[in-house]
């Protein structure tokens, strides 16, 4: 390792990176040979390094090669976003500077940019200011925090201090949600020790959405004992919404936790066309959303939010000798979640918000909206497509139904349309089950995206469509 190694490290990543972003809005999504070329980096640890340049060669050659556009305008496979300008200049500064945002006297700056990104986010979702947050790696990690903070609460309830004393005679914590509750909301209740299988889903079609009359049957027969309840801001499937404000009152009336994960759905009160969907949210008891979605930012990000700001410490504390205590005007939001050493993942947020400001995003997300209906419009017009949903937010549900192509066959049609369509790369869309139907389910969330680039995911998928339908 040595220093003469720098400026051409920093020189060479630069110019490539100018490059293949300047190409970004026109390159496919992968080149033919992607995956073989990720695989040939499969190998023993080098007895000897060859060092940086050689390493960095290599790393932009064949690892370009390994790589998928995802930060493009035509990645609309999950729910991805791209990178802003200003926020990836901010992520590579962190590294540069390698901030710790563990503790505020090993990086004042990453401190003090978490609590002032918390701060904007809290305004521009409309959250009340004196709520807690943290950044975390994602909404995974921002749901485990916030229903570590409910679970404190649960067992409090009983008169236990969980984080100290653990779970054990404590009764089965009574977690209930509709059929949009995430996967990744269940993984963190596995994670907490809550278990996978504690969450009851209530369900009243096969689409998931929530059985309100089964959640309050549910709430009664539990005669005033603490439940956790889940409720999703932004579905995956279809970008639906849970009833907010109908179980806001229901946690009211039973005296219950109500969490609320809004990865990218929280989104929604940016704009003042769609804040109606996630009207209630301010009354949850904890919110999380992504910072790699709609906020735009570079992985990782997410943050979560909890209404009661002192729950997170008890939980996430981790006091010793040689580390520093509580002072309110020097966070330590290593105390605040769960990673302790940890990325100035703050940079990258408050640069975006700062750059762009709450006109910038509000823009942004009716921009994603309208392009959102501008597809649905397109696969209404077409004779081969049907939508399965409304298009509530920026996720457009639909399959091909070719003329002529029996029921039975549509499923086994779109699922390999759907393969076809990762391995063409023009456009990248992942497939679901929606109702039970395998479909297409399109997000639009990055600050790229254009109306040619919407339509002509519309065409490719038709394009194959039509070639496999043969
Ligand atoms: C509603 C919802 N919750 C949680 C997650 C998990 O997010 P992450 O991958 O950032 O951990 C996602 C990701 O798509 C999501 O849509």
């Amino acid at each position: 390792m040595n220093r003469d190694e720098l400026e051409p490290a920093i020189a060479l990543v630069a110019e490539r990176a100018r490059a293949y972003l300047g190409s970004l809005d026109q390159a496919p999504l992968h080149v033919d040979g992607f995956e073989e070329a990720a695989w040939a980096f499969d190998g023993s640890l080098p007895e000897e390094g060859v060092g940086a340049a050689e390493t960095l060669r290599r790393l932009v050659e064949e690892g370009f090669a390994a790589s998928v556009a995802s930060s493009g305008p035509r990645c609309f496979h999950f729910v991805t976003g791209g990178v802003t300008p200003a926020a990836l200049g901010a992520d590579w500064l962190a590294s540069a500077l390698d901030q710790n945002s563990f503790a505020w006297i090993e990086s004042p700056l990453g401190a003090q940019l978490e609590r002032t990104s918390l701060a904007w986010l809290r305004e521009l979702f409309d959250l009340p200011a004196d709520w807690g947050g943290v950044l975390t790696t994602g909404a995974t990690m921002a749901n485990f925090v916030a229903l570590a903070c409910a679970r404190r609460w649960w067992a409090g309830r009983h008169g236990v201090d969980v984080d100290a004393q653990g779970l054990p005679g404590l009764p089965p914590v009574p977690v209930f949600a509709s059929g949009y509750v995430h996967s990744t909301a269940v993984k963190a209740l596995g994670m907490l020790g809550i278990g996978r299988e504690s969450v009851r889903i209530l369900t009243r079609d096969s689409v998931g959405r929530l059985d309100l009359e089964e959640l309050e049957r549910a709430l009664e027969e539990l005669d005033g004992a603490p439940a956790l309840l889940l409720a999703t801001a932004g579905e995956v499937n279809a970008g639906d919404f849970d009833p907010i404000p109908a179980m806001a009152d229901l946690t009211e009336r039973h005296g219950a936790w109500l969490h609320v994960d809004g990865a990218f759905g929280l989104f929604a009160r940016v704009s003042p066309v769609a804040a109606h969907l996630s009207e209630g949210v301010e009354r949850a008891d904890s919110v999380i959303a992504d910072g790699h979605k709609w906020l735009n930012v570079p992985y990782d990000c997410g943050f979560a939010f909890v209404k009661d700001a002192s729950e997170l410490m008890p939980v996430f504390n981790a006091a010793a000798a040689y580390l520093p205590g509580e002072d309110p005007d020097r966070p330590n939001f290593g105390f605040l979640g769960p990673e302790s050493s940890r990325r100035a993942r703050s940079f990258a947020v408050w640069a975006t918000l700062q750059a762009y400001g709450r006109r910038g995003y509000r823009e942004l997300v009716e921009r994603n909206l309208r392009l959102a209906q501008r597809v649905a419009e397109r696969v209404d017009e077409a004779p081969d497509l049907e939508r399965l949903a409304d298009v509530q937010l920026c996720i457009v549900t639909f399959r091909l139904r070719p003329p002529g192509v029996p029921d039975h066959e549509l499923d086994a049609l779109n699922a390999r349309v759907g393969e076809a369509v990762l391995a063409d790369g023009r456009v990248y869309v992942g497939t679901t089950r929606y109702g039970g139907r395998v479909a297409f389910r399109p997000a639009i969330v990055n600050w790229r995206t254009t109306e040619a680039d919407v339509d002509l995911l519309v065409d490719v998928i038709r394009e194959l469509g039509a070639a496999q339908a043969t």
